[in-house]
Parts: structure tokens; sequence; C-alpha cells
């Protein structure tokens, strides 16, 4: 007999009326995926259910064949598709792909689509789903931290076009999450760091207590502590929906919020070449840029911006903008007014005014956010 959900540790609600779902943080080592797709399902058993588990090649091994095993212990039928590790799977040729699968499996409505890895595989599965038979059911099995606190909650699905990240994409939001904790055992060390500052911006943003909390437990997130772990996961899952509640299709603006330290970190990540800085890294950086003009513009106070760059170098997490793009002011200017968050050419920024609390700042000029770039880099 399935246990109810109520069994499990931790959960986050996502409340978007007749689209929410859960949010379940598991902390044992085995998958919990089987029993907790029944429950979900409101059945005894996932007997006679059919699910296209999607998984890329260096997670499958590791953690998504232990979720397959839990849904066919559940009596669910599994067929898995392992896609190539790496933001080029996010394309047309792997949707094809994935497509292929389901009619091959004679997919219909019931058919479930299950994604266990990062947000690579959770944004390509979730695109398939939402486009298959105009909508297949679809659960996340975030396997990176970065998924687990971000890409995973808010229903933002989607793959590249060859001109532009995430351009063709769909809202489609998951039937639930299952954040297994163990999974992040295996995860690269700046995989893992990469998702502490999407974390770290959170507390920016809106939860100056969670920012203290990260301060008070450095050395916890340092070694992954599962203890530490299941706040920050759970605290920035609750953060992220509350914003996504409020702003599910991101008309109001508010979601935009979320995207503090992304124009600046855009940038670097885009200039500096591919790989050589990660997503989160360049955040970073970017949240300090963002504070720092923040300074310039008299909107918050030196300390504020010296508790980020103190938590962040803490966390091993670059603060400076590298060497070799700093003098690249046109190629900066130029990707920040490509970033899809300004508008009419103008540039907009996602401004601190203390820990806890942004606003939005338009029409800034290019020389002063130019300045910040080398003042970030002071101690
Ligand atoms: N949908 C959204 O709202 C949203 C939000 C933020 C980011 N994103 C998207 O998410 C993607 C980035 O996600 P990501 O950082 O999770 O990248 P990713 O999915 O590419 O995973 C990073 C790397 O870690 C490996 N990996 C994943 N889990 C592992 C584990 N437990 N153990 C060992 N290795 C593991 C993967 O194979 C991959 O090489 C981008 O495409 C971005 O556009 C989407
Ligand atoms: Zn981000």
């Amino acid at each position: 007999m399935t246990p109810p959900i109520s069994a499990w540790e931790r959960m986050v609600h996502v409340n978007l009326g007749s689209r929410s779902y859960d949010i379940v943080i598991n902390e044992g080592g085995t998958s919990q995926a089987g029993p907790l797709l029944a429950a979900w399902l409101k059945l005894d058993t996932a007997q006679g259910l059919r699910v296209l588990l999607v998984s890329d090649a260096a997670v499958f091994h590791v953690h998504g064949a232990s979720v397959q095993r839990s849904l066919e212990a559940a009596g669910a039928e599994v067929r898995a598709a392992i896609v190539p590790s790496g933001e080029q799977t996010k394309s047309y040729v792997q949707t094809q792909a994935l497509y292929d699968h389901l009619v091959d499996m004679t997919a219909d409505r019931k058919t479930l689509i299950v994604a266990v890895g990062g947000g690579v595989t959770g944004d390509l599965a979730g695109f398939v789903a939402a486009t298959y038979a105009r909508g297949l059911r679809f659960v996340q099995v975030p396997t990176t931290l970065l998924s687990m606190v971000d890409s995973s909650v808010g229903g933002k699905t989607g793959i590249n076009h060859p001109r532009g990240k995430n351009l063709i994409g769909a809202f489609h939001q998951p039937l639930g999450v299952i954040i297994e904790l163990a999974t992040l055992k295996t995860l690269p060390d700046r995989e893992y760091r990469s998702g502490l500052a999407e974390v770290v911006k959170y507390g920016v943003i809106l939860d100056e207590a969670f920012f203290a909390f990260l301060e008070q437990n450095i050395a916890g997130l340092n070694s992954r502590d599962p203890e530490v772990l299941r706040h920050v996961i759970a605290r920035s899952c609750e953060l992220k929906a509350d914003v996504v509640q409020q702003d599910e299709y991101e008309t109001t603006g508010l979601r935009a919020i979320l995207n503090y330290g992304h124009t600046f970190g855009h940038a670097f990540e885009t200039l500096a070449g591919y790989g050589a800085l990660l997503h989160g890294e360049a955040v970073s950086i970017g949240m300090i840029c963002a504070s720092r003009l923040a300074e310039s513009l008299g909107r918050i106070n030196p300390n504020d911006t010296r508790r980020q760059r103190d938590l962040l170098s803490a966390l091993n997490l670059p603060v400076c903008v590298p060497s070799d793009l700093l003098d690249r002011h046109e190629d900066i200017v130029r990707c920040m007014m490509l970033d899809k968050k300004t508008e009419a050419r103008e540039l907009r920024f996602v401004l601190p005014t203390r820990i806890g609390h942004v606003e939005i700042v338009r029409g800034v000029s290019p020389d002063i956010a130019l300045q910040c770039l080398v003042s970030a880099g002071q101690h």
C-alpha cells in the first residue's frame, strides 16, 4: 500500500490552482519515485502505467537506473531514453528523438514522462511533455543543485534555437517534483557551487533571514551536510514558488526579480567562451557588479555588498570579473542590451536596496554600469 504523501518529510506545495503540485524532498538513499508517483496518481500501485524516463548519459547509470527500478517495482512499464550530457542536448534533434520514442511506444495521454537529471534534461523532457499530443503529464527528478532550486520550479520548459538560448519553449507545470538528496553526492564540485550562487540570490532578493542562515552555515554548505541542504533547498523552492505563484506567466514583471545578477552574468558567461564560466559562477560575479551598481546609485549600503561578497567567496564562488573581460566594454554592453530583460534598448537591472529586497531600475547609463566592473573586483 502506498504511504500517504504526508509521510515524506519535507514538502513544498506550489499553489497554481488546477496546476498545483508538490515538491518532495526525500532524504533516504533509495529512490521514492515509484511510490510517490502512485500516490500522486491516486493509485495503489503504478500497475499498467507507461513511462518514458529521460536521463542524460552521465546521470542515467548513477541515478536514472535506480529511479527506473523504483518505478518498475511500483508496477510501471518504463522505457529509458538516454540523451547526451550538456547544453547542446536542448535541440530539435534531441526533441525529435524523444518524440520518436513516444511514437514507438504508442504513447497516449496517460503516458508519463519522468526526467532524471539537471536543468538540461528537465527543460528538454518538459518541452517534449508540453508538446507531444498537446501535453503529457510530467515529473521531474532533478539531480543538480541548480535544477532542484531553480529550473524544476516554475514550469518553464524549452530548447535552444541555434541563434538563441531557450527561444523555443512552453509553460508546462509538472505533476510533481521528487528531490532525492542523495543524488547530490555525485555532483561535481563546480556544478554544486554553481547551484549555490542561485541559493544566495534568493536570500539577497527575498529573505534576509535566509541569507543570514547561509552565512551561519558555510561549513555545512561546503561539506554538503544533508541537514543544511534540506533546509536550503526547501526554502529556495518556497521562495521561487512564491514568486511564480504571483506571476506564473511572467506578465506582471515580478518574476523578473529572479534575474538578479543575471544581466551582468549573462554577458560574462557569453563572452568568457564555452565552459570558462559556469552559469552560477557568472551570476555570482554578476550579483557583485549589480550590488556595486546599486551602491554607486546610492541605493544600498556598501556593507550589504561586502556581506554578499564574503558569503560567495566563502562558498568558493568567483566575485571578480575575469581580467580578460575587463576591457571589453562594448561587447559587455552589447550582450547586456541583447539580454531579454532589456526593453526598448535601455539597460534594466534588478538592484538590491538591502539584503532581502530588490527593485527593478530602468534607464541606467552604460557608463555607470561599466564602472562597476572594476570596482566589483576591489576588496
Ligand atoms: N526552466 C527553468 O526555469 C530554468 C531555470 C534555470 C536554468 N535552466 C536551464 O538549466 C540548464 C542548466 O542546468 P544544470 O546546471 O542542471 O545543467 P546540466 O543539466 O547540464 O547538468 C550539469 C552537468 O552535471 C551532470 N550531472 C547532473 N546531475 C548529476 C549528478 N547527480 N551526479 C553527477 N553528475 C551530474 C550532467 O551530466 C551535466 O554534465 C540550462 O540549460 C538552463 O537554461 C532552466
Ligand atoms: Zn540563473
